[in-house]
């Protein structure tokens, strides 16, 4: 089974919707992963947001980007999907966000080495088609000391209920379209560490980043999501999503060049 990457050009016009599920990563996991990524950057590395420039590798539609670029970053994003990229460039334009956007894969980054003080790939490692060169690319791309901001999925049988079958494949749960995600492709931390390690990171932090609610109640709002009585935005904030706790589903984390 092979993922279908082709959504993120079929539906980009989702990214900004209040009732497009693209929208979760805004309104429920933009929240707890930004305040996570903001405060190991500014508290724990002590770093200036004003003096850094930012890449975002695999920026669909600009969600996490424009963090950054509010924070006072100096924000470049890329991403395969020419449609994804317009919509961010639109929605930026529209906040006045100075933001550059080009099409790139994270296998082939099209900047020169020890270019940028942090790079970031949220939702994107589980999705390339080639998880070593992204990580050796991001790496390379990256100033030495600079910080690498990652979250993807653990492929463990928790991820498989919670993000194939409530929210792939289960009629009266899901959201996702078909082959949005493919169990076989989520990464486990002990891979990501291996490969980290070749590529001559050293990670400093990894924690999870799941719904705070019970197993019953994510159901009944993905139930109540279906029958037409949420949007998704309202839906993303009702998961409360928060980091911290174990790594089973998704995680996050950030690790530095050395
Ligand atoms: C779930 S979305 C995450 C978007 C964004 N990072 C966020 O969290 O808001 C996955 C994104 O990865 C992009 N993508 C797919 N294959 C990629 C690759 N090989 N390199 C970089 N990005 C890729 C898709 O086009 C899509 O925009």
């Amino acid at each position: 089974m092979s993922i279908d990457n082709e959504i993120y050009s079929q539906q980009a016009s989702g990214w900004w919707d209040e009732n497009h599920f693209l929208h979760l990563l805004k309104t429920g996991i933009n929240p707890p992963r930004f305040g996570y990524f903001r405060d190991a950057l500014t508290c724990q590395l002590g770093l200036q947001p004003q003096a850094l420039s930012v890449l975002d590798v695999g920026c669909g539609g600009g969600i996490l980007s424009e963090e950054f670029a509010k924070l006072g970053c100096r924000v470049t994003g890329i991403d395969p999907s020419a449609p994804s990229l317009d919509a961010a460039r639109q929605h930026a334009a529209r906040e006045n966000l100075t933001i550059e956007y080009r099409q790139a894969s994270g296998e082939n980054i099209p900047f020169d080495a020890d270019s940028f003080d942090v790079v970031i790939c949220c939702d994107v490692l589980e999705h390339v088609d080639d998880l070593e060169k992204t990580i050796h690319e991001v790496a390379r791309v990256l100033k030495p000391d600079g910080m690498f901001c990652y979250d993807t999925i653990n492929r463990t049988a928790e991820s498989r209920k919670a993000n194939i079958f409530a929210a792939q494949n289960f009629p009266l749960t899901s959201f996702f379209p078909p082959n949005t995600h493919v169990w076989e492709k989520f990464i486990t931390p002990e891979e990501i560490l291996v490969l980290f390690e070749k590529a001559g990171f050293d990670n400093r932090d990894m924690t999870g980043l799941n719904s705070a609610l019970p197993d019953l109640q994510v159901a009944g709002l993905l139930i109540r999501r279906k029958f037409g009585l949420l949007t998704f935005a309202e839906l993303g904030r009702q998961l409360k999503f928060q980091t911290g706790g174990g790594l089973q589903a998704s995680y996050l984390g950030w690790a530095v060049k050395k």
